[in-house]
């Protein structure tokens, strides 16, 4: 079973492998542009990409739409993470939480995935707290300021604990519990 993974992020190609190739699944990168439609939903954003996709005529593929949602900030930058990541980036989002006692926030992943004949959206979260510094060279994006049991930031966890606890890895575990009959009609391995 292959997949192609659609994205420009390579910090994401590296987690689908990590968490799928050990399941017999092989991924491949594909970097094709499609449109990231302004919408205040990840599921949206996904949904319209998945179709364009399709209509391309890609299949067997995955998307991933993600975001750092974050209480005190009203869910921002959700949506717009990658957007604020590319602007103020990690500090700005630091100086933005500057002083402020409740760090909450949750980190959200949408998949696509079109598979045979089958379309399937998952959403996974996991919450945590923004932390007062940047720690870490592990991971990308947001990991160094946000930690999931208020102690070790992302980006000080082994991915293979990321993968456990993560948004994403949330999200892959719904993901396979879907597509299970596809990828493996004789059981899981
Ligand atoms: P998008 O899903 O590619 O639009 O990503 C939104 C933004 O969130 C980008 O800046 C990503 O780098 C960041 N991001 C997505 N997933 C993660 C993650 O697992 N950890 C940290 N940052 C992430």
């Amino acid at each position: 079973m292959m997949l192609k993974i659609i994205t420009s992020n390579p910090g994401k190609v590296k987690e689908y492998r990590h968490c799928l190739e050990g399941l017999g699944i092989e991924v491949t990168h594909l970097r094709v542009p499609y449109d990231e439609v302004q919408s205040s939903e990840l599921e949206e954003v996904v949904k319209k990409g998945m179709a364009e996709l399709k209509a391309d005529g890609i299949s067997d593929f995955i998307i991933d739409d993600s975001g750092l949602f974050i209480d005190r900030l009203n869910g921002f930058p959700g949506v717009w993470s990658a957007y604020v990541q590319k602007t103020i980036g990690n500090e700005g989002i630091l100086k933005l939480m500057k002083d402020v006692m409740e760090r909450g926030a949750v980190f959200k992943c949408c998949i696509g995935c079109s598979i045979g004949d089958k379309d399937v959206i998952v959403t996974g979260a996991c919450g945590g707290v923004i932390i007062e510094e940047e720690r870490g060279t592990e991971g990308f994006g947001y990991d160094p300021i946000f930690s999931h049991d208020g102690k070790r930031s992302f980006a000080e966890i082994p991915p293979d604990e990321k993968d456990r606890i993560s948004h994403r890895g949330n999200a892959v575990e719904l993901l396979l519990k879907e597509i299970s009959d596809i990828v493996w009609p004789c059981g899981k391995p």
